[in-house]
């Protein structure tokens, strides 16, 4: 079995388990931990530190990925919107595995969102584009076109109505605002018709924790894309930063071309 260890750091909380990359499925029991108040480079990564330990130590010939809610660049992070500003151009990736004393896959949360669907999930097959979204703290995506991830869309940070869209429409906006499913839906309706017009997609997934309470929202949206619940919810950015992490195993042996010598 091809194994790779995944941790999804989050607004609100990190989480890790073991992942059996051929299928999906998680292979050690799941930990969480709260993210630390501040959200600062030093806390968090003290907390996927403690959260290794938790695990029990994990062979370094397992892979790890780690995902994160910020614009990733060559292992740097470039933003930071619901952690502290002290990531922004931070070195993180080296960071990690030199706290960690091992190689790390170090990623988008949203992308690895998107690729664990691409791989395990509601994207597998698709063709043509498909736009992740994740509703929680705030809003990120993934683009994924014929299987391929582009990465760090970020489109939670569309300006609507002169702000940005997470600001409006995360899961986190309708905590704040308590507001309806209803007034949420509305909202959400904005937001993903102006992704329609500018992207026309192919298919739209929702993730995040609320796409298990899908059938409140979704059928109160009236859009020409079909829209559907991510198939992993919760377990999409640890899914996603663990397969990204492993090799990728080939979809069929590589083409062998026969040259005529003349
Ligand atoms: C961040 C994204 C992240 C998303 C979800 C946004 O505020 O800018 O990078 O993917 O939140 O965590």
């Amino acid at each position: 079995m091809a194994k790779a260890l995944g941790i999804d750091i989050g607004g609100t909380g990190i989480k890790a388990a073991v992942v059996d990359t051929g299928t999906g499925e998680l292979v050690s029991e799941r930990l969480k931990l709260p993210t630390p108040v501040g959200g600062t480079p030093e806390d968090i990564v003290k907390t996927v530190v403690r959260l290794l330990d938790d695990l029990g130590g994990v062979e370094d010939a397992v892979p790890m990925g780690v995902c994160f809610p910020a614009i990733v660049r060559n292992g740097r992070t470039m933003s930071a919107a619901n952690v502290s500003k002290k990531w922004i151009g931070l070195e993180a990736e080296k960071m990690f595995e030199h706290a960690l004393g091992r190689d790390i896959h170090f990623v988008n949360d949203a992308d690895a969102a998107g690729y664990a669907e691409v791989r395990y999930g509601a994207a597998r097959g698709v063709s043509g584009l498909v736009v992740l979204t994740t509703l929680g703290t705030g809003i990120g995506s993934a683009l994924i076109y014929d299987d391929t991830l582009i990465p760090n869309s970020e489109l939670g940070h569309l300006q609507m109505r002169g702000k940005d869209a997470e600001k409006r429409a995360s899961f986190a906006a309708k905590e704040r605002g308590r507001l309806s499913w209803r007034a949420w839906a509305g909202r959400l309706q904005e937001y993903y018709t102006y992704l329609e017009s500018l992207f026309s997609p192919d298919l739209f997934i929702v993730g995040g924790g609320v796409s298990k309470s899908h059938e409140e929202f979704l059928p109160l949206l009236h859009l020409q894309t079909a829209i559907v619940p991510a198939v992993h919810r919760n377990n999409a950015g640890i899914l996603g930063a663990a397969a990204l992490a492993a090799p990728v195993p080939p979809a069929s042996p590589a083409p062998t071309f026969e040259t005529s010598a003349r």
